[in-house]
């Protein structure tokens, strides 16, 4: 089986387990755990904040820097379809009681002026505007990467109105080296989330750990998220077992994102020689969605076909998605395409 259907899908290396059956741990509750304190104190230092805290999910985590920044009836500028509003069960008004304003753009990507026009006027009638959340990279819009200066255009109209950022980040590092190489990744990653109150990492992306995600910020929210990790559940006993698969990836695994994108980019070629097949977008990272409308055959029908013959991808209506991932080498690339091209013909 060719599974491309999510870097989701990820199994921890032999080497990952060795670090993750080593470490030391503690009961995290009490902050006694040394693997979890590592994972965070390094994190933290890489991506110059002050503080992070290691929570089970990227979900958990962007929820709970809802929490943090806003109180019920607040509102809370977000891409149409960013993650925290389409994928993340409405937890927004479950776990905070705010609504959502939704601003469009190409690739997920938004404007200052968009976030000045999303701003509510002030007085009794409306929810005050408090939150704006950026998603980089943009899953469900071809895991797209913000430029520098499309993020400081955003930042200038946040401080301007005296709002909070929150970034998504569960893909950051898919951005870095993007930008920056696997040599300047951390570097472009710092820089990356330099103007964010609060950011998301996700450990269990392309990054390959098992479990994880973590919240980074100042002090200030990191300590009122820890209150709401443990209020809703999400303190973990003797996690240093999997905080330390998150530690081994952050480590090692950054040269395997730029290798998943030099995969999408051939699985991406490959497709677009197909007849009835359109990139749509053409993929900047590892995210491949492309529009099967021209081949006549449905979504369902097109993955059924394809997982019939052993290749795995995800996606809805006529726009199925192909994601790279460390268990997907060019082998297995060239193979998917060779079944798509037989199922489209
Ligand atoms: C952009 C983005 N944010 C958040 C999440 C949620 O991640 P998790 O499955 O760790 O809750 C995902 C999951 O795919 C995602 O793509």
């Amino acid at each position: 089986m060719i599974d491309l259907y999510s870097d989701t899908k990820t199994k921890p290396t032999a080497a990952m387990r060795a670090a993750m059956a080593a470490a030391e741990v503690g009961d995290d509750h009490f902050g006694e755990d040394p693997t979890v304190q590592a994972l965070q104190d390094f994190l933290a230092e890489k991506l110059g904040k002050e503080a992070a805290l290691f929570l089970p999910s990227a979900t958990m985590a962007n929820q709970i820097a809802l929490k943090v920044h806003t109180q019920p009836g607040d509102s809370v500028i977000c891409h149409e379809l960013c993650h925290i509003r389409l994928f993340e069960g409405g937890t927004p008004a479950v776990l905070s009681g705010v609504m959502l304003d939704v601003v469009t753009g190409e690739r997920g990507v938004f404007t200052g002026d968009q976030v000045r026009a999303a701003i509510r006027p002030s007085g009794p009638y409306f929810p005050p505007t408090r939150l704006v959340c950026v998603e980089n990279t943009h899953n469900f819009c071809g895991g797209a990467v913000w430029t520098m200066a499309e993020l400081d255009d955003v930042v200038v109209a946040v401080r301007e109105a005296g709002l909070k950022l929150h970034l998504d980040g569960s893909r950051l590092f898919n951005a870095a080296v993007t930008l920056g190489g696997v040599e300047g990744a951390w570097a472009m990653a710092q820089r990356l989330v330099r103007d964010f109150d609060t950011v998301t990492v996700c450990l269990t992306k392309g990054l390959g750990a098992p479990i994880g995600a973590l919240l980074l910020g100042t002090k200030e929210p990191i300590e009122v998220a820890r209150r709401w990790k443990h209020a809703i559940g999400g303190a973990m006993r003797q996690s240093g077992i999997v905080a330390a698969g998150g530690l081994y990836a952050l480590q090692h695994h950054l040269p395997q994102l730029a290798l998943d994108h030099e995969n999408a980019q051939i699985l991406a070629q490959g497709l677009a020689e197909i007849p009835g097949l359109k990139l749509s977008p053409w993929p900047e990272t590892n995210l491949v969605f492309v529009d099967i409308a021209g081949t006549g055959l449905s979504g369902d029908a097109f993955k059924a076909r394809l997982k019939a013959q052993g290749v795995v991808c995800s996606g809805s209506g006529s726009r199925p998605r192909f994601v790279t991932h460390l268990g997907v080498g060019r082998a297995e690339i060239s193979e998917a395409l060779t079944v798509i091209r037989a199922v489209c013909s």
